[in-house]
């Protein structure tokens, strides 16, 4: 197809060749794409180009242009207070988000965030939060400052008018095997940020096994231009660096996520997935008012403990449609699968692995993500952990309870579990979860 003097095989086959596209033509493919004149086949076959390839980074800061203005782009202004917004470059059990985005509100901060649907074998917030019955996050912008202004945090979808180019390749690259991508996922995270609006953005960047980074040097690499991409546009970005070998959270699937997070909340924080939540809102708030990361702790710590941060989550949920009951009775509103079945340790000893990729794919597999752009996502099924890296456990102790739709599919879970989940007779250290930080070098 011709229009605007390029031709989709001809850029097709330059990023095949290894050659590199400007701006025009990377925004003349995104638009091409939104309006069919690039077919579904052609943008799958560049992505795939660009993966095996590689995209350059100056390719990343022109996709990332491409994508933020393939839509209308927020404007925060008449809200009050520091604006945060908060990304993670996607993980198992990594469900930060929903504490984050509640925790910062009742900090006086507003959280406006544009986020996504399960990708790969990672979860997607999305998917998490519309199992809880009535949560809409298709949003106009007025909806969105609407509810930013009335609870102070809100979490919604790219959309027709909202990043729609991010919208519509994030599926394709979801079915296709072409997430891993620096200059993909840089695009994807910083369009959707700075479209968003916020002007002090945290980002968790995932590294290990079950990320789409899975070595530190490119983990950190990811990190630096993120945040370089974020310092250009004028924004406060800062970015974290943490492991993924294992999931972060217990919890893996849908409703299990929304449901291992309201509980998190109703407790004093503790273990990996809210520490992290902890430190990724403490960075986020001492970047919006200026000042060190720890002289926010106790502050954050005394909102979460006193439920603040729970009623500002129950205020989101009800704005955007959903039954804010969930955060008081969350196991009764939200949909349980039909069968569970507890998985016990064939061997006692120290857990040396909870590979987190496996787990993702297992419980996608339950029907927790997609196979296919169109698949519904099953909001009940998945899969709760009940150990970690380091622990020690006696033969028969219970290593997680799987959530299923069928016995066939909770045995054939079950063994899968059995097998990924390694025991062995020598200690294991807890691994770190904050790997390292990227900060705006401003
Ligand atoms: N999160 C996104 O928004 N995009 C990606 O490509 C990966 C994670």
């Amino acid at each position: 197809m011709t229009s605007g003097g390029y031709r989709a095989v001809d850029l097709i086959g330059r990023k095949r060749d290894g050659g590199e596209l400007d701006a025009e033509a990377l925004r003349w493919l995104v638009d091409g794409y939104l309006a069919r004149r690039v077919t579904e086949g052609q943008m799958a076959a560049l992505l795939m180009a660009g993966v095996l390839n590689g995209f350059t980074d100056a390719e990343a800061r022109a996709l990332t242009d491409a994508l933020r203005h393939s839509g209308e782009t927020l404007d925060l202004s008449e809200l009050d207070g520091p604006v945060i917004d908060k990304h993670s470059t996607g993980g198992v059990g990594d469900d930060t988000t929903l504490i984050v985005s509640p925790l910062l509100a009742a900090a006086g901060a507003q959280v406006v965030k544009l986020s996504g649907r399960g990708l790969g074998h990672t979860g997607g917030t999305l998917d998490k939060l519309e199992s809880i019955p009535g949560f809409r996050v298709d949003l106009s912008p007025d909806e969105l400052r609407a509810v930013a202004a009335d609870t102070g945090c809100v979490v919604a979808a790219q959309s027709e008018r909202l990043v729609p180019g991010d919208r519509a390749i994030y599926a394709l690259r979801d079915v296709t095997g072409t997430v891993g991508s620096r200059a993909l996922i840089a695009s994807s995270v910083m369009s959707k940020k700075l479209a968003g609006g916020a002007d002090t953005i945290v980002l968790d960047v995932k590294c290990g096994d079950g990320a789409f980074m899975t070595t530190p040097e490119d983990a950190r690499a990811l990190a630096e231009l993120c945040v370089e991409i974020g310092v250009e546009a004028g924004r406060r970005c800062t970015a974290l660096v943490t492991a993924m070998d294992q999931p972060l959270g217990r919890s893996v699937g849908n409703a299990l996520a929304v449901a291992g997070c309201v509980e998190a909340m109703s407790a004093p924080p503790s273990g990996r997935l809210a520490e992290l939540a902890l430190d990724l809102a403490c960075h986020g708030l001492a970047l919006a008012r200026g000042g060190h990361p720890d002289a926010t702790r106790e502050e954050l710590t005394r909102l979460w403990r006193d439920g603040a941060a729970l009623e500002r989550l129950a205020a989101m949920v009800a704005a955007q449609g959903g039954d804010p009951s969930v955060c008081d009775r969350p196991r009764e509103v939200l949909a349980a699968a039909p069968v569970t079945r507890e998985v016990s340790a064939r061997d006692g000893g120290v857990v040396a692995a909870v590979p987190a990729r496996g787990i993702g794919e297992l419980a996608a597999g339950l029907g927790a993500g997609r196979t296919h752009e169109d698949d519904e996502v099953d909001p009940a099924v998945g899969l709760e952990l009940r150990v970690e890296i380091g622990d020690r456990i006696e033969r028969g102790a219970p290593l997680a309870v799987v959530h299923a739709r069928t016995d066939a599919a909770a045995d054939r879970a079950a063994d899968e579990l059995r097998r990924l989940v390694r025991v062995g007779p020598d200690d294991v250290p807890a691994p770190p979860t904050v790997l390292g930080r990227r900060a705006d070098p401003r």
